[in-house]
């Protein structure tokens, strides 16, 4: 009997070890999935509103947009990648600053002083009936500005 109620206690502790193992497995791969799919899109307004060369900062959603000459976007994250302080517009350079530690970025986003190592983080853009949509939940990092990464009407 002994011998059976020890038994019995084993086998229940596996099975609720399993269960909840089960449920750990699941709950993670859930959130990963919702996670890489999450989408926040700011609607930035009608993409002919804003002028070739031009610098927009919008701040509730915290990114500059930039149109390039050549008509293209790009929308960069306002956080510098040292420690997260809020960049500003250099309007000598139409780059940005770091006011706590100085580190400069080119207009392309680019370092061009430390002690930030990488170019500012860019957010997807999608442009619907003329609209220019930014996705801010994904940062994206990048190790320099390619072409690549303008989004055309
Ligand atoms: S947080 Fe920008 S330079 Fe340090």
């Amino acid at each position: 009997m002994k011998f059976n109620r020890r038994k019995f206690i084993t086998r229940l502790l596996v099975l609720v070890a399993s269960i909840e193992a089960i449920f750990i497995v699941k709950n993670g791969v859930s959130k990963s999935q919702h996670n890489s799919s999450k989408k926040e899109l700011f609607n930035a307004g009608k993409a002919d509103a804003f002028e070739p060369n031009g610098l927009y900062p919008f701040t509730t959603g915290k990114f500059y947009l930039k149109r390039f000459p050549d008509g293209g976007f790009l929308a960069m994250s306002v956080k510098c990648t040292h420690l997260g302080c809020v960049v500003n517009i250099n309007n000598k350079t139409r780059g940005f600053n770091c006011p706590c530690h100085a580190s400069q970025f080119n207009a392309f986003g680019e370092v061009i002083a430390s002690p930030a190592t990488r170019p500012l983080d860019i957010f997807p853009i999608t442009i619907e009936k003329g609209e220019i949509l930014v996705d801010i939940a994904k940062p994206i990092k990048r190790t320099s500005f390619e072409k690549s990464q303008l989004t055309y009407v």
